[in-house]
């Protein structure tokens, strides 16, 4: 059996793009705003972003609004999985923003620490329709 002759590949090699949406990064100020255990919500696009702080001193970011009744996250109790919301305490994981108890989900946000100590967010614009 004879294989198939290869054609040869396209010239162009590279990888994907690193950052291949419409990705802004948002610097929100110095991780010290956030005492370890809290959330605070902040504003970034037009949305309002909840940004946790796990006692580990890691990160977490969710939508700040609850689906349920519109309930402010960035004021629920929080361990290292899950966030209750301070209304009628549905429970959503931290790190995907589902929810434990049946509510719709809450949108999960990419964010980390940088170099200074600053919060910085990514927002990914892909599912924004025109
Ligand atoms: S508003 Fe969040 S659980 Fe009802």
């Amino acid at each position: 059996m004879s294989a198939a002759p290869k054609s040869p590949g396209p010239m162009n090699p590279s990888p994907v793009n690193p950052c291949p949406t419409n990705t802004r990064l948002h610097t929100l100020g110095p991780v010290d705003q956030i005492p370890l255990g809290e959330g605070r919500a902040f504003g970034v696009d037009g949305e309002q972003v909840a940004v946790f702080r796990l006692r580990d001193g890691t990160l977490r970011a969710l939508s700040a609004v609850c689906p349920h009744r519109g309930g402010p996250i960035a004021d629920g109790t929080i361990d290292r999985q899950v966030v209750i919301c301070p209304l009628h305490q549905h429970a959503f994981d931290l790190e995907t923003g589902c929810s434990r108890t049946g509510a719709e989900p809450l949108r999960a946000y990419s964010v980390r620490e940088d170099a200074e100590q600053n919060i910085v967010l990514h927002n990914e614009m892909n599912d924004v329709e025109n």
